[in-house]
Order: structure tokens, then C-alpha cells, then sequence
């Protein structure tokens, strides 16, 4: 089923000049940005869009760095493109994703793990229209 997921490259991927790289990634894998925006998200926004995570040990954390400089916001679309997006970026913490994954190439910690994607395709609709309404 042709689906869109919620993709960020995260300030570390934006900061180390990943952009291009990852999503040449993606678009050799059949999922094709149909939205992109870079965005330099306030501490609020972090804080919405990670609320799942309200309380978690890492949220505090995780809130911050993902405020502390611009993300690259992109709905991807294709064929299983959530489950698709989640092989390609490979496992959160990138000590246990496969070779070839985006995680285990470029990610540095679990924190700064590079790319975000969204878990299910209900997530998806969701985390699309937090971003792009
Ligand atoms: P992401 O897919 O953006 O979703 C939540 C983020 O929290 C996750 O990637 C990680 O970067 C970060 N994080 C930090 N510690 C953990 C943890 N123990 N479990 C899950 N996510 C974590």
C-alpha cells in the first residue's frame, strides 16, 4: 500500500551536512519527499511532538537537542513507506542497527541517533499533520 510517513533529520544530521546523503538514501529506496521544510523548532514544538515521551528519563534531554538547532522536516511517500523508513534508518540506538542503515553510518549515540521516523502508520497521520497540518 502506497503510504506517507513523518521523516527529521535531526540537528546533528543537519549540522554535520547530511541532508543531501540521506535523502539520496531514501529516494534510491522508492520513498520520495512530497513535503520538506527546514525548520528550527522552539521548545515547545519538541516538546508536542515528543509527548509520548513526557516523563521518560531521556525527555528533558531529548527536548533540548532537538530545539537546539534546525531539523530537515520531510513527509516521505511510498510503497510500506513507514515500515520502509524504519529498515532504512535501522534500530533507535545505533550500537544495534544493521550495516547499511542510516543510523549505523552516521548516528553517533542514541541521543543524537540523526534521523527520526514514525512508528506506525496511525503516528504518521498524526506527526505529518502536527508539522504540516
Ligand atoms: P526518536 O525516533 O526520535 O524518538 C525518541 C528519541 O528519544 C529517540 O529517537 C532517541 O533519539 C531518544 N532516546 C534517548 N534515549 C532513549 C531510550 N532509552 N529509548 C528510546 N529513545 C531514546
Amino acid at each position: 500500500m502506497i503510504e506517507r510517513t513523518l521523516s527529521i533529520i535531526k540537528p546533528d544530521g543537519v549540522e554535520r551536512h547530511l541532508i543531501g546523503k540521506i535523502i539520496s538514501k531514501f529516494e534510491e529506496n522508492e520513498l520520495y519527499p512530497v513535503r520538506i521544510e527546514m525548520k528550527h523548532l522552539t521548545q515547545k514544538e519538541a516538546e508536542g511532538f515528543y509527548d509520548v515521551h513526557v516523563g521518560k528519563p531521556f525527555f528533558n534531554e531529548l527536548v533540548s537537542f532537538m530545539s537546539s538547532s534546525p531539523v530537515v522536516l520531510m513527509v516521505l511517500e511510498g510503497e510500506d513507506a513507514v515500515a520502509k523508513n524504519r529498515k532504512i534508518m535501522g534500530a533507535t540506538n545505533p550500537a544495534n542497527a544493521e550495516e547499511g542503515t542510516l543510523r549505523r553510518m552516521y548516528a553517533k549515540s542514541i541521543d543524537k541517533n540523526t534521523v527520526h521516523g514514525s512508528d506506525s502508520l496511525e503516528n504518521a497521520k498524526k506527526e505529518i499533520a502536527y508539522f504540516f497540518g
